[in-house]
């Protein structure tokens, strides 16, 4: 037979592997990572996509999960359990709020909100149990930049970890790990599988220590990601710096764009000079600022379907980071959950829309928005 050499890593569709004899099992358990076993432990695409993500955040190592969620969940796992406490940014996806107060509480771990410019003064809010700072590098929905230097030096002096979602910014944008950061969670989902088809997440650990807890939770919790959806999200990480490069520069333009246009109130966006944060941005961005915006028109139930029935090229759909551009609408969808002062406080109102830039022509896509606010 000839010699078979495939240049891509084939699909392990196999829940689990043989072995020749005891002999061969005892390599198993005497050498980890050599051989393979069942595939909630193991498989090589799981790894090959869990290799792939962990260089490019320059971890210690890293774990692929069937989902953005279970990645959160991980992650606490992996540092706390019940009778600890833990701080969180009030301005979060709104799931991940929902599994630490609805879920996480319930079995015994608590949690305190904190608005995000006090995060880098937190002594107020620490307990002598709380174990860590769960935030986002660009918050969801408005894009507020954390400035992770500083969220070190406060994590460090409180002596807790700090757990970063990297999602929006991704590490062609920001590497936490590399600024001091503990374990940086994602939901891949989004930018680093890239096409909007497949749920995933990932943990990625600074210290050997930690990814081997994160490990174990996954193994032990069964939130392991199929071999199918790990070789698509590998797939899609191939191209995330080339994307990434496209859909920041198309968010600049589109946001200036949006800036300038009497029938938009509001526009949030880390690359546009009136940003809060946006020297944060530029400092730890290496150059981009990403490929979301959001921003708000009429607050008028009646516009903000008028302008979503009228976009010709950009569909309604409640998720993000595809390579073709999307909206969303976090009142209903992402921060639904939230409590309406909640929402209120957080400036989360009936007419913020959420883009998510795709990597088409930017051109076609100002078309389209000019078109359809023009209807409003
Ligand atoms: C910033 C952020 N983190 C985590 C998640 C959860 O990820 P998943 O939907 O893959 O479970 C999302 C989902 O939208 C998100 O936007």
């Amino acid at each position: 037979m000839s010699r078979i050499q495939p240049k891509t890593t084939p699909i392990y569709q196999t829940s689990v592997f043989t072995f020749q004899d005891l002999n061969e099992l005892e390599q198993y358990f005497e050498e980890p990572g050599k051989q393979y076993m069942y595939t909630r432990y193991g498989n090589p695409n799981s790894d090959e996509l869990a290799e792939g993500i962990n260089k490019l955040e320059g971890g210690a190592g890293a774990v692929v999960t069937s989902s953005g969620m279970s990645a959160i969940l991980a992650a606490v796992f992996s540092y706390c359990q019940a009778g600890d406490h833990l701080l969180c940014a009030e301005e979060i996806y709104g799931g991940s709020s929902t599994l630490l107060s609805q879920e996480l509480e319930r079995l015994g771990i608590t949690v305190t909100y904190v608005p995000n410019e006090e995060l880098y003064e937190i002594s107020n809010y620490v307990q002598p149990n709380t174990k860590l700072l769960l935030t986002e590098t660009m918050s969801n929905p408005l894009l507020q930049v954390m400035d992770v230097d500083k969220l070190v030096q406060e994590t460090k002096r409180a002596g807790i970890k700090l757990v970063i979602d990297n999602t929006f910014a991704t590490p062609i944008l920001t590497k936490p790990l590399a600024l001091g950061a503990d374990m940086v969670i994602h939901s891949v989902t989004k930018y680093l599988s890239g096409h909007s088809d497949v749920t995933a997440g990932v943990v990625v650990a600074k210290d050997v220590e930690d990814y081997n807890r994160a490990k174990k939770v996954m193994m032990v919790f069964g939130l392991n990601l199929s071999p199918f959806e790990s070789w698509l999200a590998a797939r899609g990480l191939k191209t995330l710096r080339l994307r990434m490069r496209q859909h920041s520069s198309n968010a600049l333009a589109i946001a200036k764009f949006l800036q300038q246009h009497p029938k938009v109130k509001q526009v949030w966006y880390p690359g546009l000079e009136s940003h809060a944060q946006q020297e944060v941005a530029a400092k730890q961005g290496n150059g981009l600022f990403g490929g979301m915006l959001s921003f708000q028109i009429s607050d008028e139930l009646e516009d903000v379907n008028k302008f979503m029935q009228e976009l010709q090229q950009i569909p309604f759909a409640p998720s993000l980071a595809g390579v073709s551009t999307s909206i969303s609408h976090p009142l209903s969808t992402s921060h639904r959950a939230l409590t309406p002062e909640k929402q209120q406080k957080l400036g989360i109102t009936l007419g913020v829309i959420r883009l998510s830039v795709g990597i088409e022509e930017p051109e076609e896509l100002i078309s389209d928005l000019k078109q359809a606010l023009e209807k409003i």
